[in-house]
């Protein structure tokens, strides 16, 4: 244990249940000034509950919490959370104020607006030229719903560091940001850490990152901590993956080398100006790059009305999806990428979320006992623990609910999944088990199209890979033989 000089915030013996659910069982976490640390852990293991605990915006049950100022003095609560700011992977920005009204607005509560306009977008623009100056000046005055995800972080991350925060607890930051984001909030973060002694706590499910980013780790496992601030450098990756209960079951892995040329069903074409890809039944087709140009490719798959630059085109099928009920009944499968707002159907039990693809294609109304043990198979092949299949949604971890979506199309008979990022926020061990399962999917014929912006994941997986500029244009395809992290970063334009 790296023992914590100066801490921010210490956390002792935290417990939390939700109704009969224990979900904290006594956590110990703390964070010593100008760190960056990683909290780690399983999908479930308590993480983001924690941190809504730390920040107040849930109740604990037993333990301490104790803040402290830069001397080492104790401070209270009220004083403490005042210093603690959270940025999540869904934005809290409002969409139809400017950048500057945004980072001002913890200022217009503490009655701020008293205060000269102008003044106000000076301390904007001090907060968000610490980050970045050149963006400061170019985009003061946008508004928010302009911004892609990283800008709208950064100006989270300003609005924190003008109302003075001292701890920013980063809960899942990357999910949603590609590679060349990431590493610039990277340098962001360690920039502020080293300048201005600022505290960054860093959840991510991407080793990798958390290699690159944090100096200490501390790993919750079932809601207990396991390791307690441990220096990265003394763990090796398969370490941590031990502590976090993250060995996966062995598989047989038989799907490798399928004979895709002997498989039934008709090949697919894609085809763009003088671009075309041709895939037959049983091939994973990656796509990766910034969101703009896979979205295009996409929507011309999964039947949106948008996005007439591709025409796609297969033996038997229309030219374009009526719906994506027709497309879900013609057997093309679709795990969209906006989990809160389009995926999980929020008001509806976990069952009715699982089967939702079920209903569409075997247009039943009822649930059947037989569908009740299959959504429990489902759950069992992802390593969903839910307490009761009938709860909502909102009572799952975040890279929980992110299951529920792929769910719904294993094991169904699909002849095309279209996948946005399948396993954003999801743990190793389930990463893991859910590569195994497409690969599975894609060996009974199942053409893959998955977009991820983990590049490590989609050398692991695809057969071959169609890449995107920051334009949003095709770049081109990489085949099986051909791949390497180095030509994927010179297609996207993504070299770091
Ligand atoms: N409102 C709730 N009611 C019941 N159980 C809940 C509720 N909120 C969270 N839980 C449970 O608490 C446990 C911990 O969830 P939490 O969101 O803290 O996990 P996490 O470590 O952040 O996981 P992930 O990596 O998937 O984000 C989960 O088993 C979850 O089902
Ligand atoms: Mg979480």
């Amino acid at each position: 244990m790296v023992e914590t000089r100066n801490p921010v915030v210490s956390v002792k013996g935290l417990t939390k249940s939700y109704g009969a659910t224990s979900v904290l069982k006594g956590v110990d976490f703390s964070v010593a000034r100008g760190e960056i640390h990683a909290l780690l852990g399983g999908n479930g293991a308590g993480k983001s509950t924690m941190i809504h605990i730390i920040t107040g915006s849930a109740s604990k049950g037993d333990g301490d919490i104790s803040f402290f100022d830069p001397s080492g003095a104790p401070r209270t609560d009220a004083e403490g959370r005042a210093r603690v700011a959270v940025v999540h992977q869904e934005l809290a920005l409002l969409p139809h104020l400017s950048v500057a009204e945004n980072i001002t607005l913890p200022h217009y509560r503490r009655g701020f607006a008293a205060v000269k306009k102008r003044l106000s977008i000076e301390k904007a623009f001090e907060a968000l030229a610490m980050i970045d100056p050149e963006f400061a000046a170019r985009s003061l005055h946008r508004l928010v719903e302009d911004l892609s995800l990283h800008e709208g972080q950064m100006v989270e991350i300003a609005r924190a560091l003008s109302s003075g925060a001292e701890l920013i607890l980063l809960d899942e930051p990357t999910a949603n940001l590609t590679a060349a984001e990431t590493s610039r909030l990277f340098s962001v973060l360690r920039r502020l850490t080293r300048e201005t002694g600022l505290s960054v706590v860093f959840v991510s499910h991407r080793m990798k990152e958390i290699r690159q980013i944090a100096d200490v780790c501390t790993i919750i496992r079932d809601g207990r901590t396991i390791v307690d601030r441990l220096a990265l450098s003394e763990l090796s990756d398969v370490a941590i993956i031990e502590k976090m209960g993250q060995v996966a079951a062995s598989h047989s892995a038989s799907s490798a080398a399928v004979d895709r040329n002997g498989m039934k069903g008709e090949p697919l074409s894609i085809r763009e100006a003088d671009l075309e890809i041709t895939l037959s039944p049983g091939t994973i087709l990656g796509v990766a790059g910034a969101p703009a140009g896979p979205a295009t490719l996409i929507s011309a798959l999964v039947g949106a009305a948008q996005a007439k630059r591709w025409t796609v085109s297969r033996a038997g099928w229309p030219e374009r999806f009526a719906s994506p009920r027709r497309a879900a009944a013609a057997g093309a499968g679709f795990v969209t990428g906006d989990r809160t707002h389009k995926g999980i159907l929020h008001s509806l039990p976990i069952i009715d979320n699982v089967l939702a693809s079920r209903r569409v294609v075997r247009g039943a109304t009822f649930i059947s006992g037989r569908e009740r043990l299959e959504c429990v198979d489902l759950l069992q092949a992802l390593s969903v623990k839910a307490a009761s299949i009938w709860d909502l949604p909102a009572t799952l971890s975040g890279g929980t609910q992110q299951k529920l979506l792929l769910a719904r199309w294993l094991g169904l008979p699909s002849s095309l999944l279209v996948l946005e990022e399948p396993t954003r926020g999801v743990d190793i061990r389930t990463k893991k088990e859910i590569y195994q399962l497409i690969r599975q999917m894609a060996s009974t014929g199942t053409i893959i199209v998955w977009w991820s912006t983990e590049n490590a994941e989609l050398l692991e997986v695809c057969d071959r890979i169609v890449a995107f500029d920051t334009e949003g244009c095709a770049s081109g395809i990489i085949e099986r033989q051909d791949m390497s992290e180095d030509r994927l970063a010179e297609l996207t334009g993504m070299a770091t």
